[in-house]
């Protein structure tokens, strides 16, 4: 458990999971991991801000920011007034210099959050690893503007479960698991967020997927290598896979043999009436 300061300017225990059990934000290669997934999908998440009209004049949250990718976009790209750079570590946005961005070193899971209302909430892979999503959900589309857009993007996958015998397959299925039993990480929820933003009142909601290729030596199977790499220990621990399965799946991540439609991302987004 770590310590933040919340909105408010007050200490707070943070909670435990995301970083502290497997991905841990001082680890030397972890905003290496994370920007080589920011690489693949970034273009996918921009193209459709755009399409839904982010730009000047609109105050922004970003929930998890990360490295801070999409938060340069949006002050250096998309030219907004004001982003909130939300994460529960915010190291790497320290490297970000702009007077329209407030880093915010909280827990989005706080209940005692109250970061201010927005035109624009963006979050990316964030939801499916925290508990109670649906909640955050609903809290997210309370700090929606009138007209403001709340826009939601996490992992999903369409697994060969005509071969699930194959190393890789265990693995990754192992992987899904050892994430859900640590960290709390769950992707099952993910084709539920349109439905999620309706209840919360919001209109003009749609949603689309991107499984972009895995290519052998490209970002996402680099990406994906040192994902598993790192989990071993916990791979092994589901009882799904042994320390053999997981080295022939890594063999095959970087072999030319590669060719998997690996995990994607879905976005939704909804509007405030
Ligand atoms: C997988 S990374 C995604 C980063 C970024 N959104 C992106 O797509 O590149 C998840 C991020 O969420 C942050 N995070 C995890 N749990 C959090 C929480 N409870 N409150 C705030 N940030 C959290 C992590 O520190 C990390 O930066």
């Amino acid at each position: 458990m770590g310590e933040m300061i919340d909105a408010g300017g007050t200490r707070v225990r943070s909670g435990g999971g995301y970083g502290e059990s497997l991905f841990e934000p001082e680890h030397p290669r972890e905003a290496e991991r994370i920007d080589a997934a920011a690489l693949v999908f970034d273009p996918f998440t921009t193209r459709r801000l755009r399409a839904l009209g982010v730009g000047p004049g609109l105050r922004c949250l970003e929930v998890g920011a990360g490295t801070g990718t999409i938060v340069r976009w949006l002050l250096e790209t998309a030219g907004v007034e004001e982003v909130v750079a939300l994460d529960r570590d915010t190291e790497a946005l320290a490297l970000v210099d702009d007077r329209r961005l407030r880093v915010l070193t909280a827990d989005i899971a706080d209940e005692r959050l109250h970061p201010g209302t927005f035109d624009l909430m963006h979050a990316r892979f964030v939801l499916m690893h925290l508990p109670d999503r649906r909640r955050l959900v609903s809290r997210l589309a309370g700090w929606l503007n009138p007209g403001g857009l709340l826009v939601l993007g996490d992992a999903v996958e369409l697994p060969d479960v005509l071969d699930t015998s194959s190393p890789y397959r265990r693995t990754m299925d192992a992987m899904w698991q050892a994430l859900r039993s640590t960290i709390g990480t769950d992707i099952s929820a993910v084709p539920a967020y349109p439905r999620f933003l309706r209840e919360e009142g919001l209109r003009n909601v749609g949603a689309e997927a991107f499984c972009p290729p895995l290519v052998p030596g490209g970002p996402l199977a680099l990406f994906w290598s040192e994902t598993l790499s790192r989990m071993r220990p916990a791979l092994e621990a589901t009882g799904r896979v042994d320390a053999d399965v997981v080295e022939q799946a890594l063999t095959y991540l970087s072999s030319p043999r590669l060719a998997e439609l690996g995990p994607g991302m879905a976005m939704a987004w909804g509007q405030r009436e």
